[in-house]
């Protein structure tokens, strides 16, 4: 980010991709010299006029952005725009920008690029950076987007442009596929799962610091049982907390995965409810601890299904839905730590339900 350099920050939900940039962002914020960081969540936005007013915004809030040094900074900070926003001043005297949502998509686009130049101005003695995340989205906005932006990357190449997103196979689509239109524009960053053993330490040292001992056996046990998303794993552990004692032991964890599988059974029950029979039959099959490809005559048997091409076109409609994931995961051989890609359950607790209700163990 301090260098100018494009990335791409890809993982399943929940690995933690904005926690990282929020990070990242206070450290070029507080960095020497300051850097100035935009972001904006594309999903958030409606339509692609709200990105652009976003964008502005999100610009005019940039400490040290020379418009704060004018004397009358707001009206200087919007005639650097070639479609001047609407400015409403909240209680405080704080300045919100819009624009009319019939805003024509080419001023839209127009805007984009001068949230771009505003930041390469800014590049000229300082880091710069455009982070959009949930960029997997963008294209809701405009299918244009993805060009815009490889077109004002080129032309503003000291502005670093970061695009986190999540579903890989959009992201790929948009970076790195051959034909992608902002193919070999970024460098790629795969956020892995955190180490098992860093989030249980993390766990226990947490545990200890509001004042109750969790063991790092009982530490591990949780990451083991709905890791490796940091999200599931201190949402057991917190009910772990909540209904121990002094002590989070191994029964207060089984405890307090019972209470969160049965809080959110009906949830749970309506996604089944939506579910065809095979792929209710591959969601147990996968819950129930199933590693390794589901290409084969084998796991079709298993979950009933015809043959192979049925289990792609059932997974791919799971994995739309955001059901399961594709996770790497690593296996030990004789040969090695091997990385190996393989399907999951998302939510760990709906597996857990879905082992429960169908009476099977876990592996
Ligand atoms: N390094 C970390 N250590 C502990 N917890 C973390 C860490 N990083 C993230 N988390 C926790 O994991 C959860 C998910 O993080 P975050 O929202 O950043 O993920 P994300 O990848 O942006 O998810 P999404 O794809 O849904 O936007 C949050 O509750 C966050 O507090
Ligand atoms: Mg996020």
């Amino acid at each position: 980010m301090r260098n100018g350099i494009n990335v791409a920050l890809i993982s399943p939900r929940r690995y933690g991709k904005t926690s990282l940039l929020l990070r990242a962002s206070e450290r070029v914020a507080a960095g020497r010299p300051a850097g100035a960081v935009v972001e904006v969540n594309v999903l958030l936005c409606k339509d692609i006029a709200t990105l652009a007013a976003r964008l502005v915004a999100a610009t005019y809030g940039v400490k040290g952005g020379a418009w704060h040094r004018a004397r009358r900074g707001v009206p200087e900070f919007v005639h650097r725009f070639r479609i001047v926003p609407s400015v409403a001043y909240g209680p405080a005297g704080e300045p919100t920008f819009s624009f009319a949502p019939g805003l024509a998509p080419a001023d839209a686009d127009r805007l984009i690029g001068d949230v771009y130049a505003l930041l390469e101005e800014e590049a000229k003695r300082r880091p710069a950076v455009l982070i959009l995340d949930e960029f997997q989205a963008i294209t809701r906005l405009g299918t244009h987007l993805p060009a815009l932006l490889k077109g004002l990357a080129d032309e503003h190449p000291s502005v670093s442009l970061v695009l986190a997103g999540s579903k890989r196979h959009l992201m790929e689509e948009m970076l790195f596929d051959q034909e992608a239109p902002l193919f070999k524009m970024a460098e790629r960053i795969d956020l892995p799962a955190l180490p098992a053993d860093e989030m249980a330490a993390f766990l226990a040292k947490r545990a200890g610091s509001v004042g109750k001992l969790m063991d790092p056996e009982v530490a591990g046990e949780i990451v083991r049982l709905v890791g490796p998303v940091p999200n599931d794993i201190q949402r057991l552990a917190y009910e772990a907390f909540e209904v121990a004692a002094r002590r989070i032991d191994r029964s207060a964890v089984e405890l307090a995965l019972e209470r969160i599988v049965t809080h959110e059974s009906q949830g749970f029950m309506d996604t089944v409810a939506r579910c065809t029979p095979g792929q209710y039959r591959v969601l147990v099959a996968l819950a129930s601890g199933h590693r390794g490809s589901v290409m084969t005559s084998g796991f079709a048997r298993t979950v009933g299904l015809a043959g192979s091409s049925s289990v792609v076109r059932v997974i791919d409609a799971l994995t739309t839905e955001e059901a399961v994931v594709e996770r790497s995961v690593e296996e030990e051989s004789d040969e090695g730590v091997q990385i190996k890609r393989g399907f999951a359950v998302a939510d760990p607790f709906f597996a857990e339900w879905l082992c429960r209700t169908e009476g099977i163990g876990r592996t």
